[in-house]
């Protein structure tokens, strides 16, 4: 910032006010636009990150680089706004809105510490290196069940099947009860998408009484018989001489379910689009097994499935020379803050990147469920590449929407026989 000039009579001048963003004349970057998806979506972004670090869209202003993303992401002043937009789709009360409110990302300060504090020894990198067997034994399931095909639509095959299996096996239920937690997932989850929330509340709120009463019976079968899974783990939590609630419990399962299914499913599913369009860097990771955590950390950077998250300011707050008023949303833009560095366009697994990326968030509520993701992609990238040598598109990719998680509906892909 400058120094006030002095005015005539030898005194300061009094400083200008620092403008509102309201006030600005910024770029247009409308994240809802139909058929903003593929390489089209990201050189829309790339375009509007040229005009600037700031940029409106319909219900947010949108923060284009890594530095101000992370900002918001740890400001004090700012909180999820799953609440203010529930209200937006008159969701005010009933058992959705009663899952939103008690949804981990919308707690703040000690309730939100609290939780943290008590489940985090349930998702360190250890907790989640655990389940790496049960992931492989999946991967075998699925790999047999292709009956030597060297052809297939690898969402429906793998992508999609995988999570949901594994997050069964983690919270301790059986893995025929899989599709039916999938199913379930996707709909609690809907409650973060817009266009979902305005025409299809009844059934996310369906949704959401039978998975919240299955949980309950997952919990109680667990209270009787203790096991070596996640609920086991969040029953006999305990930190600072607290326990979790059994409603903190069950809701805990439900963000687990919401938040660990879809995701995954996506992020594996870009990863094998990628690879397939980058066959020099699938050949290389074949050859060099050792480079697939780099291979996912480059996967997690070029094509976040989380390309935005929102933030509320809950206070009057100045950064970077702007005002920004309590109760604007700010939608911070995770594509371009892991693009924000010297050859930043590049899909590259064996570049030297630098691992701060915002695609798991950043703060306090930083993805929960990041280990045990990235131990999912690590996973199943060291069993497929083996597996597909000669990886290729097959037909055209289905891709989705931007605005909640960047999914893949259908990635027909074909390989050698092996
Ligand atoms: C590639 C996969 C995943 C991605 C890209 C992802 C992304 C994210 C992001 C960006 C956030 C923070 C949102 C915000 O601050 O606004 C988040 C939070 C969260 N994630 Fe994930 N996630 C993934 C997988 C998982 C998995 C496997 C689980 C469960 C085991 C999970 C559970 C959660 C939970 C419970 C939160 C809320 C944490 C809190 O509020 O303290 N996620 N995730």
């Amino acid at each position: 910032m400058t120094e006030p000039a002095a005015a005539p009579d030898g005194e300061p001048a009094p400083a200008r006010p620092l403008p509102s963003v309201d006030e600005l004349d910024l770029p247009f970057f409308d994240y809802d636009e139909p058929g903003l998806t593929g390489e089209v979506y990201h050189q829309r972004l790339a375009a509007v990150r040229e005009q600037g670090w700031l940029a409106r869209s319909p219900l947010a202003v949108v923060v284009l680089d890594r530095e101000s993303g992370e900002f918001f992401l740890r400001a004090r002043e700012t909180a999820f706004p799953g609440r203010e937009i529930a209200d937006l789709f008159g969701i005010t009360a009933g058992r959705l809105r009663d899952m939103i409110d008690a949804n981990i990302l919308n707690l703040t300060g000690e309730r939100h510490r609290r939780l943290r504090a008590l489940v985090g020894p349930a998702f360190t990198p250890r907790a989640a290196a655990r389940w790496r067997p049960v992931m492989r034994e999946f991967l075998a399931a699925l790999w047999e069940g292709l009956g030597g095909a060297t052809e297939c639509d690898v969402v429906r095959a793998i992508a999609k099947p995988y999570p949901a299996l594994t997050i069964a096996a983690v919270l301790g239920a059986p893995p025929g009860d899989a599709p039916r937690l999938h199913e379930w997932s996707s709909w609690v989850q809907r409650q973060f998408d817009i266009r979902a929330l305005a025409s299809e509340a009844g059934r996310i709120e369906e949704a959401v009484i039978e998975l919240h009463d299955y949980a309950e019976g997952l919990l109680a079968l667990r209270r009787r018989e203790p096991s070596d899974d996640l609920l086991s783990a969040l029953l006999a939590a305990e930190a600072d001489g607290e326990r979790l609630t059994h409603e903190e419990c069950v809701n805990l399962v439900l963000n687990v379910l919401a938040g660990g299914v879809d995701t995954t499913q996506a992020q594996l599913s870009h990863a094998l689009r990628l690879f397939a369009a980058h066959p020099r860097q699938w050949e290389l990771l074949r050859q060099q097994p050792d480079l697939v955590p780099q291979a996912v950390a480059e996967v997690l950077r070029h094509e976040p499935i989380t390309p935005f998250t929102a933030r509320i300011c809950t206070g009057r707050i100045e950064h970077r020379g702007v005002v920004f008023p309590p109760g604007t949303i700010v939608a911070v833009c995770a594509e371009r803050a892991n693009r924000d560095q010297q050859a930043g366009e590049e899909f590259d697994i064996t570049a030297e990147r630098d691992a701060r990326v915002l695609t798991f968030g950043a703060g306090a509520h930083f993805c929960l469920g990041a280990n045990l993701a990235r131990a999912e992609l690590a996973e199943a990238l060291t069993f497929l590449a083996p597996r597909l040598p000669g990886l290729r598109p097959a037909g055209e990719p289905v891709l989705g929407g931007v605005e909640g998680i960047y999914g893949i509906d259908s990635l027909p892909l074909a390989w050698s026989a092996g």
